[in-house]
Parts: C-alpha cells; sequence; structure tokens
C-alpha cells in the first residue's frame, strides 16, 4: 500500500518548503526540480545582501524569481542588519513577482556576521524586536517571514529571540534548530521548535537535517511544527518530495536521470562556460551526493574536469552504490 502525504500530528498536510542555499538553490536546480517534478510548496532565495548603500542582488538570484520555472511561489530573502536599509530593499522588492520577503537571521558565514547580519542579528534581541517590528509595518499581511537559528553562543539566548520575533508578528516562522556556534554540527533541538510553535500564532516550519520521510515524520511529532523545510535532503535526493506527499521512493534510475538533467542544466547556465567550470558547478551539488557513490568513483568525481567522463561516472552503475534514502546526516 502506498503510504499516506506527510501530515502534521493535528492532521493537516504538513507544509513542504525548499530551503535557500546560497549557489546551490538556483535556476539549474529550479529547472531540475521542475523536470523531475518534485516540487516544494514554496520556495525561499538564498539572501540578497542589504547593505548600507545598496542591496546586492545577483542575477542568479533574482532570475529565480523572474524566471521561476515551477509554479512554487517564491519568497525573497533579505540579509541585512539596518532598518533603514532593509525598508529600502523591502521598497525595492515590490515590484517583483515574490510570495513575500523573508529576513535571515541565522547565516554563520563571517563575512555576513561582521556586518551585523545573518545570525548576528540573534546577539541583540532589542535591535532585532526593531527590525521585525519596521518589517511587519513595512509589508502587507501574509507576507512577511523570518528564518532564524536558537541564538549566537547557546540556546539558553532563544527565549528572548522568541519574544522579538513573535513581537514583530511574522506570518511564517522558520527554525533551523541549532546555535551559530553549532553550525552544522549537533543534533537539532526540537525543543526549541515546540517552544516556538506554542509562542507565536504564524505557521512554525522546522529545518535542520531532514533527509528520509522517517526523519520528516519525527521531526514534526517532536516538534509539532505545522511544515519542514529542506535543504541539502532535497539536493541529495530531491524525490524526497515526491515521498513526502506519498508517493516513491525514487529508483536507481530516477536518480540517473537527476544526475544527468542537473547536468544537463547546469551547462546551460555557465557565465563563463568551460569543461572545467562546468564540472566546478555540479560540484557544489555533488558535496551532498557524493555518500551515495563508492569511494572510488567518489573521488573521481572529486577531480573530473570534463562533464563527457563526469556524465559517465554518475551513469555507470557498476561504480555506484546509490542508496539515496540513508535516513542520516548530509553535510
Ligand atoms: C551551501 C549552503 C548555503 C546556504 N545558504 C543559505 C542562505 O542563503 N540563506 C539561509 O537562510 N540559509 C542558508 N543555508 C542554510 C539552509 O537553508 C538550512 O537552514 C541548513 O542547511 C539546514 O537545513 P538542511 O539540513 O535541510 O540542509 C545554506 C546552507 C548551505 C549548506
Amino acid at each position: 500500500m502506498q503510504p499516506a502525504p506527510l501530515m502534521t500530528p493535528r492532521r493537516e498536510p504538513a507544509i513542504l518548503a525548499l530551503a535557500p542555499m546560497q549557489n546551490v538553490t538556483d535556476l539549474p536546480f529550479l529547472r531540475t526540480l521542475q523536470r523531475l517534478n518534485c516540487l516544494p510548496d514554496f520556495i525561499v532565495t538564498p539572501y540578497l545582501r542589504s547593505s548600507a548603500t545598496s542591496c546586492v542582488m545577483p542575477d542568479s538570484i533574482i532570475r529565480c524569481i523572474t524566471e521561476n520555472p515551477t509554479s512554487c511561489p517564491v519568497w525573497v530573502q533579505l540579509a541585512g542588519s539596518e532598518v533603514g536599509p532593509l525598508l529600502r530593499d523591502v521598497e525595492t522588492l515590490r515590484k517583483f513577482p515574490i510570495a513575500g520577503i523573508n529576513l535571515n537571521a541565522g547565516c554563520p558565514a563571517p563575512l555576513v556576521n561582521r556586518r551585523g547580519a545573518g545570525a548576528a542579528l540573534l546577539k541583540n534581541p532589542a535591535h532585532l524586536r526593531s527590525i521585525c517590528r519596521a518589517m511587519r509595518n513595512a509589508i502587507a499581511p501574509g507576507c512577511w517571514s523570518i528564518k532564524c537559528r536558537l541564538g549566537w553562543e547557546s540556546a539558553e539566548e532563544f527565549p528572548q529571540i522568541l519574544e522579538a520575533i513573535a513581537d514583530g508578528a511574522p506570518d511564517l516562522f522558520i527554525v533551523h534548530a541549532r546555535t551559530r556556534r553549532q553550525l552544522y554540527a549537533e543534533i537539532p533541538d526540537d525543543a526549541a521548535v515546540r517552544l516556538a510553535v506554542q509562542r507565536v500564532s504564524c505557521p512554525v516550519l522546522a529545518n535542520g537535517d531532514i533527509s528520509s520521510r522517517a526523519d520528516a515524520e519525527h521531526r514534526l511529532l517532536s516538534t509539532q511544527a505545522r511544515g519542514i523545510m529542506i535543504g541539502r535532503g532535497i539536493v541529495r535526493n530531491p524525490y524526497l518530495l515526491r515521498e513526502l506527499r506519498g508517493g516513491t521512493p525514487p529508483s536507481q534510475d530516477e536518480m540517473l536521470l537527476y544526475y544527468t538533467t542537473l547536468l544537463e542544466e547546469t551547462g546551460r547556465e555557465l557565465s563563463h562556460p568551460s569543461p572545467a567550470a562546468h564540472c566546478n558547478r555540479m560540484k557544489k551539488f555533488l558535496a551532498y551526493c557524493y555518500r551515495d557513490f563508492s569511494p572510488q568513483t567518489e573521488y573521481n568525481l572529486r577531480r573530473c574536469t570534463s562533464p563527457s567522463e563526469m556524465e559517465e561516472l554518475l551513469l555507470l552503475p557498476s561504480r555506484r552504490e546509490i542508496n539515496p534514502c540513508t535516513p542520516e546526516q548530509t553535510h
């Protein structure tokens, strides 16, 4: 018997969102998801950097909005540290066909944090509160969301952060349940997500380390969240979305179709086309897939500089050990 779509503990269909991943969840990846018919309920773009002087709007991100190849609503993410520039950029983004604006309060990249943005916003809940309030006032109902971590140093910071966010009344709240200090290590803290669910009135999505249906079911049960957001698990196995909607896990042939489609789509979008550049672009995705290959194939893929050789490596079943449904961490 085919399993049912993923449901929340309250028997509502779980919301399934694609996590933003800078230089990964780009137009070629979205086109690949569309071609495989594996689509989330919505997409959040990687962040646009909102600085005092301008909003950095890379073509690769803006085109995910203007040329969105999927039927999925797209939320655009801003990473900034000051109310003025953020509101200026909210205004600029009004002309784009977006579902809403998402504030990045979780990015751990030093370049972003040095400017007070991303996870650095969590260091000062009073300042975060003023940003959240200003965003709430500037953005239409239904269109303001935030994605955060639990704190800068420790999850003990989270209750105060949660108060600041709740004060800004977001319409959607995504929690990557780790601190900035934890980066991608340690198990996400489900109790913290549960606290968020109890505190805010909007839907809360749990994010972090979901790579199988069993992971998703477990996280929904223990967090009571309204849905989940997945990044690396979908890059490793986009058919996970299909499975979470009650479909079948991928066959080996379908995984091969994924790799070849991605190879084709990344090739179409190279700004400086060369065989090595094409392979390097593919390696950004393969970084989350290597565990599904034998050590020798992984070694060869990592060193590969020719797309045709790469395709051969990806396709030769005798050299592969694809098992994308292993419920393990994907980083
Ligand atoms: C390469 C990479 C790029 C990322 N870029 C962003 C980003 O632009 N904005 C953001 O909010 N999170 C970003 N993240 C974090 C993911 O959205 C997500 O929170 C994190 O990977 C945990 O979820 P996962 O285990 O499902 O991947 C990035 C993560 C990775 C690995």
